[in-house]
């Protein structure tokens, strides 16, 4: 099963500057509770967007795709240069993908679930997530809360 995992502002927006652009507590325990125990596969920038000490980010197979083959990762950390060759490799596995953008966009095609968390406001930055095509994607969950909600969407 391939997931993409993201939070969402009102206009697509998920990042600026590499970073993050809230906060949100419960946002980071969801993220926690539904990738834990499973992989995370992530582009480098959002690798190196992660503070050190909270990386690799635990009870789950960190993996980081880059076209630097030299790229240093802690022990236990993998990394390709080909994000087919790192799914081919999990096919059989829960692969969530954890971003950003540019790996967002080269994999939604080939996503069965997308977990998002609507963040319920308008924010200026300079990352995106892809369209979420509604004659694609079917909503089959929903969990309100003050300022953002957990959506759970399949393929059709
Ligand atoms: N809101 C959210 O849920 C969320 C989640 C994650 C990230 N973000 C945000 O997203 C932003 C980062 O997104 P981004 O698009 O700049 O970076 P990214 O997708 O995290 O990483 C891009 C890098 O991944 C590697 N890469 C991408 N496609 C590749 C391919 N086909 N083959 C080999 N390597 C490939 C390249 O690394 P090399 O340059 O090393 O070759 C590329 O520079 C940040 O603002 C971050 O905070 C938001």
């Amino acid at each position: 099963m391939l997931s993409l995992i993201a939070a969402i502002s009102e206009n697509n927006c998920i990042g600026k500057d590499n970073a993050l652009l809230w906060n949100i507590r419960e946002d980071m325990k969801h993220f926690k509770d539904v990738t834990s125990g499973n992989i995370v596969l992530m582009g480098r920038n959002t690798w190196e967007s992660i503070p050190e000490k909270f990386r690799p980010l635990p009870n789950r197979k960190n993996i980081v795709i880059t076209r630097d083959m030299n790229y240093e990762v802690p022990e236990g950390v993998e990394i390709y240069s080909s994000i087919d060759e790192a799914l081919e490799k999990y096919k059989n596995e829960n692969v969530f993908i954890i971003g950003g953008a540019s790996i967002y966009k080269q994999t939604i095609e080939k996503a069965d679930q997308l977990f998002i968390t609507e963040v319920h406001q308008v924010f200026e930055g300079d990352a995106f997530f892809p369209e979420i095509d509604k004659n694609v994607w079917q909503e089959v969950e929903r969990e309100d809360h003050e300022g953002f909600s957990f959506v759970r969407y399949i393929r059709k």
